[in-house]
């Protein structure tokens, strides 16, 4: 029940519809204080139609109201201040959220239409850097917010697998790589190989020749740069997946960008055919500046494509094969003007997707102070984050609850909920410098937090396991519930706005808030004590209990019963 709505259409009412509920609604407001009732109406914007001053129209309609849901409704100045009927209303709420369980706040927005999410993408035979996570996780649990509601999203992971590098690493590796080394840890040796060629090149400019050689060969199908060229690939293939399944992701399609490497000549005949390729000091570029943008550089002198040349592939081709409503592009806030030209080219092609793209930037990531590069020796790894942290959880579990059956899994849940959490939690656009002894602490805004409540809440509902709360009354009252009820009253708001804005931190922000609500009542509350409100009580428990658990998924955070 939307009960902004029921205010706005109450009244609309009381003025015999003079002014539209829909009007109406856009300026009821929840007060900041529990004083002010639960929603209110200035009345400021009907004066002009009533010829009346705000004050006389709030006194009437606070005197012609009388809804059952509201338990008071009175004039405050200007102001309509809404009491709901607390226990009418929690009534309606704990019976909504355990008849539909997780499906609470499911909606049909997105009318099944598709949504393709360009994300993680990171790059072959280099480290997953803390930046992939962020596309990774925010990626992640923006397709699973898109499909609660009702869209279908396909994940697609345009893995940086092409390019000039390639041909520096095929030649590093035939003058100093080793097989062995290369199978046993992938990812190090293959940077390792790339970093020496650069400290190498500079003494021995030969090298460049021999790469440029070798990407030439790769680029014709040359079968040993070919073969060498794949194997990085899979194994590197191999390193991010563990990654993966690590955070508990996967992706419906891993297209990188070797991918479109015959769908490119078609792209630039294309932009001949429409007249939008010139000729610039040899390179081939699609003028921008009727959008105050700089050229986008489709060729180069030699005939090379580019990063751009082979993005305009692929959004042809997820137009073509998905006929997708948006395509989405979860890629770091360094990338903004970029994506700017892509959908400007796009819209020059009049390509039909090209409106429903949006780039979804966010912030850098450092983690304990510290910034990431491949190149310099600084670097922070995906992997051993991750790892650290279900170390840091595993001690804590021992030290709070060393009797605890499934320890090892319960730790894995908790340190790589803490890492995705203590991501997510952030809007997106901010830049976060991740703290990992921060993330992992029970209290504070944490994912370990969040999880607690959850098996807090689980614990209560273990002891009661016997009784059929679901059928008992569910009339609650008391100050500390009724801030429960109205979260979760709120939650399928929560779930259209997390959408609207491609926004996790909406979801985190949300699932904080109502694990404090809980743990505030929990505090004060004897809940399993016999009276008349105990099935509730218990029903509100385990509604909690299971909106955590939905928030914390659609976070892509499990949610362990006991921890
Ligand atoms: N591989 C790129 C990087 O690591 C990200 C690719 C983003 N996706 C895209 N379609 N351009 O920076």
């Amino acid at each position: 029940m939307d009960y902004k709505q029921l205010v706005a259409d109450t009244v609309a009412e009381a003025i015999d519809n003079q002014v539209s509920s829909a009007e109406i609604y856009a300026k009821v407001e929840i007060p900041k204080t529990a004083q002010n009732g639960d929603l209110a109406f200035p009345a400021f914007m009907l004066a002009q139609h009533l010829h009346q001053n705000p004050k006389e129209i709030a006194e009437h309609i606070a005197a012609s109201i009388k809804t059952a849901a509201f338990a008071k409704v009175v004039a405050a100045g200007p102001y309509v201040n809404f009491f709901l009927n607390q226990e009418q209303v929690s009534e309606e709420v704990l019976e909504t959220v355990l008849t539909e369980r997780d499906h609470y706040g499911d909606n049909h927005d997105g009318n099944n239409g598709v949504v393709t999410i360009d994300m993680s993408s990171p790059n072959i035979a280099k480290p997953m850097s803390m930046g992939h996570l962020r596309s990774t996780v925010i990626g992640n649990s923006i397709a699973k917010i898109l499909t609660k509601n009702g869209y279908r999203p396909i994940k697609d992971n345009h893995l940086g697998d092409w390019g000039t590098q390639f041909g520096k690493l095929i030649t590093a590796y035939l003058k100093w790589g080793n097989e062995e080394d290369v199978k046993r840890d992938p990812i190090h040796y293959l940077v390792k190989y790339y970093v020496e060629f650069h400290e190498r090149d500079e003494q021995e400019p030969e090298l460049d020749d021999e790469a440029r050689e070798w990407f030439k060969k790769l680029e014709d199908g040359d079968p040993e740069a070919v073969k060498l060229w794949q194997w990085f690939r899979e194994v590197s293939l191999e390193a991010f997946n563990q990654t993966y399944r690590k955070l508990g992701v996967d992706f419906d399609t891993y297209n990188g960008e070797s991918f479109y490497n015959d769908k490119l000549q078609s792209v630039v005949d294309t932009l001949k055919q429409d007249g939008l390729l010139e000729k610039s000091q040899g390179a081939s570029v699609v003028d921008l500046s009727d959008q105050d943008l700089n050229p986008a550089l489709i060729l180069k002198s030699d005939g090379a494509s580019l990063y751009v040349t082979r993005d305009i592939a692929t959004a042809i081709y997820r137009d073509e094969t998905y006929h997708p409503v948006m395509n989405l592009y979860v890629v770091g806030s360094e990338q903004t003007y970029y994506f700017k030209q892509l959908k400007a080219v796009l819209q020059k092609m009049g390509l039909q997707s090209a409106a429903g793209l949006h780039h979804v930037p966010f912030g850098l990531i450092t983690v304990n102070g510290k910034k990431l590069s491949t190149r310099h020796g600084n670097i922070v790894l995906l992997n051993e984050v991750l790892d650290e942290s279900v170390k840091m959880a595993q001690q804590q579990i021992s030290e709070k609850n060393p009797n605890l059956a499934n320890k090892e899994q319960v730790a894995e849940e908790v340190g790589v909920g803490a890492v995705i959490f203590g991501d997510l939690k952030n809007a997106r656009i901010d830049s976060i410098d991740f703290n990992l002894n921060e993330q992992l602490k029970f209290e504070g805004e944490t994912g370990p937090y969040v999880q607690y409540a959850h098996a807090r809440a689980e614990s209560v509902l273990a002891k009661a396991q016997d009784r059929d709360y679901a059928a008992g009354q569910h009339r609650l009252s008391g100050a500390e519930a009724w801030e429960i009820i109205k979260l979760l009253q709120a939650f399928p708001a929560v779930v259209k706005k997390a959408n609207a804005e491609f926004e996790p931190s909406v979801i985190a922000k949300y699932s904080l808030r109502l694990a404090k609500a809980f743990n505030k009542y929990y505090a004060h509350t004897k809940i399993l004590t016999p009276d008349d409100q105990l099935d509730a009580r218990l029903a509100l428990v385990k509604s909690v209990s299971l909106i955590l658990k939905e928030s914390l998924r659609l976070l892509g955070v499990q949610a362990p019963d006991e921890m």
